[in-house]
């Protein structure tokens, strides 16, 4: 017997993105002297043809990201055409009535920036705070939800403990300090714009695997396992927990961690870049996040999966666990698929395809996948069949 699985009144089903990963031709980006994304998918231009898909696959909810080094090419210089065109394109996502979450740090920054030091100097907050209350009295009218930082911890990790995204440092003094300086960072944006709107919500989105030791048996093995859950899932959220309106949850697979602190993924079902399909996993982290009582939005879940063979069962097997939570008592608000289209990976160009839709190489043709039209009933209904 079929089962309706049916999700709560107004729950925004949405897709999601990060500007740097789709717009292409940023040259004032630190990416782009580090690892271009050349054209990326010309979504600068073709906004309005990606926005069409929104609407056609029923979704009501839309999560991008703002390009501070489009904005701000010089410092202190605030692009007046750029102002407008992201203007245009909130206006646009408003008229077909789609509620906008907007991320104002999504990895990237002006050169300019880079060059001072990035986050890894207080003072440098300055500079990131002006920008993001420029941004909030811009578009204070057509934005429904605030996520100052995408990924606090994968931004730390990546940048300056494994040292693989600019600036490629490997240093756990400069990762602490960069770590605290985005804590301090968020709870003074938070407060910012408090104090010009009481009712704006404000939330991070924080990225949280399901993690578990690689040997059970190994003491080495859980301690380090109890270390990276403190500091990659809890440190963050318990320093910010005063400073939240709600919870953005980035939940992509299960992994393992051996001693001292490498990550294994291992399992029968992988994404084309090897991480491990775990669908209860998104519940066990929901069930972990009940505890501060936070409005949880899913701001990112997908998969690598250029051949669309795994997405459908994807996204049907985490909405089946993310309804259990939901009548577990977890307040999940909606869901952001990852990705709306086919996107600029970090250091892996085209070659993770994440995209309900289909962007084709090199002509950037779009083209939905098949699993696109199933995400899209569901949406319709706001229901699951099981
Ligand atoms: C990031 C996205 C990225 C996705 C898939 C998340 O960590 O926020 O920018 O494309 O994962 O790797």
């Amino acid at each position: 017997m079929k089962k309706v699985l049916k999700f709560p009144n107004n729950f925004l089903w949405g897709a999601a993105t990060s500007a740097y990963q789709i717009e292409g031709h940023n040259i004032w980006s630190d990416w782009e002297e580090f690892d271009p994304a050349g054209i990326a998918c010309d979504h600068y231009s073709k906004f309005k043809e990606d926005f069409d898909w929104l609407e056609r696959l029923n979704l009501n909810a839309y999560r991008l990201s703002i390009e501070w080094a489009r904005i701000e090419k010089k410092e202190g210089v605030f692009d007046k055409e750029e102002i407008k065109h992201y203007r245009e394109m909130l206006l646009n996502l408003k008229q077909r009535k789609i509620k906008v979450m907007l991320t104002l740090f999504h990895f990237t920054f002006p050169k300019w920036f880079a060059k001072k030091g990035r986050f890894e100097k207080k003072e440098n907050l300055f500079y990131f705070r002006r920008f993001a209350n420029k941004i909030f009295e811009e578009y204070k009218d057509l934005v429904d939800f605030w996520i100052i930082e995408n990924e606090p911890l994968v931004y730390v990790g990546h940048s300056y403990f494994i040292g693989l995204w600019p600036p490629k440092k490997k240093s756990c003094f400069l990762a602490w300090r960069v770590l605290n300086n985005l804590v301090l960072l968020h709870k003074t944006i938070y407060q910012d714009f408090h104090k010009k709107d009481k009712s704006v919500k404000v939330g991070v989105a924080k990225n949280i695997q399901f993690t578990e030791p690689f040997s059970k048996k190994s003491v080495a093995d859980r301690l380090s396992l109890w270390i990276t859950d403190y500091l990659q899932n809890e440190y963050f959220l318990n320093k910010t927990k005063k400073f939240l309106d709600f919870i953005g949850l980035n939940y992509y697979f299960r992994c393992k961690i051996k001693f001292p602190f490498s990550v294994h993924y291992e399992g029968n079902l992988m994404s084309d870049i090897g991480w491990e399909i775990f669908p209860q996993g998104i519940y066990y982290v929901l069930k972990k996040l009940k505890k501060y009582r936070f409005p949880i939005y899913i701001t990112e879940n997908g998969v690598a999966d250029q051949k669309d063979k795994l997405r459908k069962d994807f996204i049907k097997n985490h909405l089946y666990w993310i309804w259990k939570a939901i009548n577990e008592g977890v307040k999940v608000k909606g869901y952001f698929h990852w990705s709306l289209i086919d996107n600029y990976e970090w250091l892996r160009d085209f070659k993770a395809r994440f995209g309900l839709i289909e962007v084709e190489l090199p002509s950037l043709q779009r083209k939905p996948r098949k699993s696109a039209f199933f995400y899209a009933e569901i949406a319709k209904n706001n229901y699951l069949i099981v």
